[in-house]
């Protein structure tokens, strides 16, 4: 263990370590691969060959947008769930009538700040409402917000980093939040071959095992541990009962460090679950958007039928 200074160590990461480190199978939850450097390194997963997912959306956009906004008519409030850069709110933003507001909701506020920023200098005129908040529960729209109908956009398929149950709670959420009459817009990754998903998440480049490893270089920066990152491997499995690609931290030797005064072992071989990344078939994706209170409008996809993009509508 090396000491931290108090201003650094972050309990709630100490916490979930100390949980998922010492269940069987050990995990740590995906939510903690996104530090600042995590940030830097997921950004450079999206401009990788193998990775298609950000590049099949964002081609996908443009020509779902167009039809989106002819559907939706004019004056509606964006409502972005996660901030991202701005970048492919603005596609949608560009083409709809008149939206009257746009708000970026996220936990850090930080992030919020550069979408807010980005949408403000592009959208000249926009109102831009930044939330601070965890979308992963309930939260209030701003009181500023004008009356009309709402629109949330939640791109990326970071839906498939949910469980099912998860998944299922943050549609429910997200119509009592948006309220009647609104619209989602929602990017969902689809079932595929198993060597494109694998690859997509086990780069040549080793980008994505830095990204899965930094999770252990955090937990030496904010909670004091000793974790000897080359001791780690990484490795993607697509599981495909549970139809979903893995992401795992595999300990090459017999070890152990220590967290919080617990000493944790790690066998030669055994793993360390630290994401999952759920891929849908449209039509299961249609039944848990309506269990959840949608009804999926429309749905559209590349030639290769990699990735899907809703349009879904409060029931
Ligand atoms: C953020 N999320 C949708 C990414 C995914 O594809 O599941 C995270 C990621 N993990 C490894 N590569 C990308």
């Amino acid at each position: 263990m090396r000491d931290v200074p108090a201003a650094t160590l972050n309990a709630a990461l100490l916490q979930d370590a100390l949980t998922g480190l010492t269940a069987s199978p050990k995990t740590l939850p995906c939510k903690w691969l996104y530090d600042a450097e995590g940030a830097r390194l997921f950004e450079a997963i999206t401009r990788l060959a193998e990775y298609y997912p950000t590049r099949t959306e964002m081609a996908i956009l443009p020509v779902a947008s167009t039809a989106i906004a002819a559907a939706c008519g004019s004056g509606v409030a964006v409502v972005e769930f996660g901030s991202g850069d701005g970048s492919k709110v603005s596609v949608l933003l560009s083409v709809l009538d008149r939206p009257s507001a746009y708000v970026p909701v996220d936990i850090a506020a930080e992030w919020l700040a550069g979408a807010a920023a980005r949408v403000a200098a592009e959208q000249p005129g926009l109102p831009v409402l930044p939330v601070v908040a965890d979308f992963t529960r309930y939260f209030p729209l701003p009181a500023a917000l004008p009356a009309g109908p709402r629109m949330g956009f939640f791109p990326g398929s970071t839906i498939g980093n949910f469980t099912a149950e998860e998944a299922a709670g943050f549609l429910g959420r997200a119509r009592d939040v948006l309220g009647p009459d609104s619209w989602l817009v929602l990017g969902a990754d689809l079932v595929k071959a198993p060597d494109i998903l694998e690859a997509a998440y086990d780069d040549a480049d080793g980008v994505t095992a830095a990204f899965n490893l930094n999770i252990l270089a955090r937990l030496n920066r904010e909670c004091g541990t000793d974790f000897d990152l080359s001791g780690f491997r990484h490795a993607a499995r697509w599981n495909a009962a549970a139809e979903r690609v893995e992401m795992h931290l595999i300990s090459r030797r017999s070890q152990w460090i220590d967290l919080a005064g617990k000493r944790i072992t790690f066998a030669e071989g055994e793993s360390i679950h630290t994401e999952n990344s759920h891929k849908y078939r449209p039509a299961g994706f249609r039944a848990l958007a309506e269990r959840a209170g949608w009804v999926a409008m429309d749905m559209w996809t590349d030639p290769k039928q990699l990735f899907s993009v809703w349009l879904l509508k409060a029931a």
